[in-house]
């Protein structure tokens, strides 16, 4: 099989923009040609955070607008190039794994991308595994087995606005669940705090310079949610930003790098106390992605808990990896094969996932 060019859109529940990604699918082996994040307005983010709250005439638009936002990141990362197929996660705005029925919401219009770009596209990958009795998520397990399936057992962890983490060893996907709060919560805290200002702790630096409040943390440990067992993903409601109306109900800029560096040792802790919980054995390496790889001072607490096992970054670029996993997934449905991992998210057995819509 030749290498064909894909691009994957993505956009998490940070709600930061459209990272678009620029990939070649082989066989056993993708290449990033190129990515970048188009970030969103300040005026569509907010719409974004906020669509739980919309009127349904107020989503369908948000749908189409957005199906225009992921359509312009996919034209611009493809350039020249003619891509094969796009794959276009969505902007997930309801995830409700655990209600009854369970259900799920990404918008982003798909039709609007491929009428604007004249490419194929799959979208829409979470609602199949969730009709065969999944969870929805994480969809990232199959392809940390793909990048990283040889070898000893490792620990595959994207931070994004949650956080997950693959377990993979010797070919097997061992364990795959949502850790936890990811960069999420310590964004809505910086927005609070700076009166909108400022979105996300640049490397860190303010959660270093402040001091973890231990009762606050322990109480926020013993959540339900960290101590189930996989397979099992967080819904809205849980590490969601209106946690901090109960935790921090008057965020001041004073009160801020305390609060962030307790926000940051609940990510750390959350994280690697799953791990821990879930891996058969001492892991060889602990691979991060998404943007909480960028915060220094996560990654330097994540090294410290983790030790001796070594703490890195994936070798793609560290906020390409999830968008190169729906292209990655998209070239999958395009060749009838499965995408989902039913030992990570629940469902009766593999599905092909995805929603295409032809060129
Ligand atoms: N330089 C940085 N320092 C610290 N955090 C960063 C930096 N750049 C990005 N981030 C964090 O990464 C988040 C975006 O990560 P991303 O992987 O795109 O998440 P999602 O998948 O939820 O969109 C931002 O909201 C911010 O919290
Ligand atoms: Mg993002």
């Amino acid at each position: 099989m030749r290498p064909r060019l894909a691009v994957g859109l993505m956009s998490g529940t940070s709600a930061d923009g459209v990272t678009a990604a620029l990939v070649s699918v082989g066989r056993n082996r993708l290449r990033v040609v190129r990515h970048r994040t188009y970030p969103y307005s300040a005026a569509l983010k907010a719409r974004v955070l906020g669509a739980p709250g919309l009127s349904v005439a107020e989503l369908s638009r948000l749908n189409v607008e957005l199906g225009e936002a992921f359509a312009a990141a996919a034209l611009k990362i493809a350039g020249r190039s003619r891509p094969a197929v796009i794959g276009s996660h969505g902007q997930t705005v309801w995830h409700g794994p655990n209600a009854v029925p369970p259900n799920t919401l990404q918008i982003a219009e798909p039709a609007v991308i491929a009428e604007r770009t004249g490419v194929t596209v799959v979208a829409d990958f979470r609602p199949r595994d969730m009709a065969a009795g999944g969870q929805g998520a994480p969809l990232v397990p199959a392809f940390d087995l793909f990048l990283y399936g040889r070898g000893p057992m490792k620990a595959v962890v994207n931070i994004g606005g949650i956080s997950n983490a693959s377990i993979i060893g010797h070919g097997r996907i061992l364990a795959a669940f949502d850790t936890g709060p990811g960069n999420a919560l310590m964004d809505e805290a910086v927005r609070r705090a700076t009166k909108g200002r400022r979105d996300f702790d640049d490397r860190g630096r303010l959660a270093a310079a402040g001091t973890v409040d231990e009762r606050l943390l322990s109480r926020l440990l013993k959540t339900p949610y960290l101590l189930k067992s996989p397979p099992k993903s967080l819904d809205r409601s849980t590490f969601g930003p209106a946690i901090l109306d109960t935790v921090y109900p008057r965020l001041t800029a004073k009160a801020l790098p305390d609060a962030l560096a307790t926000l940051a040792e609940l990510t750390a802790r959350s994280l690697w106390l799953g791990v821990l919980q879930s891996a058969p054995g001492p892991l060889s390496a602990v691979v991060i992605s998404g943007g909480g790889a960028l915060n220094a001072h996560l990654m330097r607490r994540l090294r410290a808990l983790f030790a001796p096992a070594p703490v890195g970054v994936t070798a793609m670029p560290v906020m390409a990896k999830e968008a190169a996993c729906f292209a990655w997934l998209a070239a999958r449905a395009l060749d009838g094969k499965p995408g989902n991992a039913p030992s990570a998210t629940g469902a009766r057995g593999p599905r092909i996932l995805g929603k295409i819509i032809p060129a």
